[in-house]
């Protein structure tokens, strides 16, 4: 696991791009953390590294995005989806197996679905308001840390 820390909505999007360079479709990155901790800034950034940060948009209402750029993207926000049920109607076992980059907000929703080998980036605030503590891992077969928290209604 790595941590950073960063001091503006500017370099969490360059921490997006940098991530981006590991990304290679199929594979899913699963965000968790806080509201407002930056996960759509990471999103942002990835995308700019794909050609596509003009079609981000933030999907709270609409639960699934797809973008075009040099790599097909999805972009998917589970905020809203409050049982497993409710996030397996959203088709997203199906979507994770595709030939694309799948990047998902609120991945803690769907913690036990989610696939090996995978990303995993976990943001959360600090004392100070415009800074935010970035973990982030490639989780793969044999590894037991998790950084996702467990989500009581999901897991
Ligand atoms: N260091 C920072 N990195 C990212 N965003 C920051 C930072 N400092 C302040 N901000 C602000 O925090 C907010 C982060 O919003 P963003 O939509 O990226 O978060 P989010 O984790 O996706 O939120 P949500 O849980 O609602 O999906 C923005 O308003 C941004 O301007
Ligand atoms: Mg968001």
């Amino acid at each position: 696991m790595t941590t950073i820390t960063t001091d503006s909505q500017e370099e969490t999007r360059t921490f997006g791009r940098t991530l981006a360079r590991y990304l290679d479709p199929p594979i899913v990155v699963g965000f968790s953390g806080d509201l407002g901790s930056g996960k759509t800034a990471i999103v942002r950034g990835i995308c700019e590294y794909f050609h596509c940060s003009d079609q981000v948009t933030s999907p709270t209402f609409t639960i699934i995005h797809e973008y075009e750029g040099k790599v097909p993207i999805v972009h998917c926000d589970l905020y809203r989806l409050e049982t497993l049920e409710e996030i397996y109607q959203t088709g997203l076992n199906e979507i994770m197996t595709a030939e694309q980059i799948t990047l998902i907000e609120w991945a803690e929703r769907a913690a036990r679905m989610l696939p090996i080998p995978r990303f995993e980036v976990a943001c959360h605030h600090t004392d100070q308001e415009f800074q935010r503590n970035i973990s982030w891992q490639r989780f793969d077969t044999g590894m037991k840390t998790i950084l996702f928290k467990p989500d009581s209604a999901t897991t």
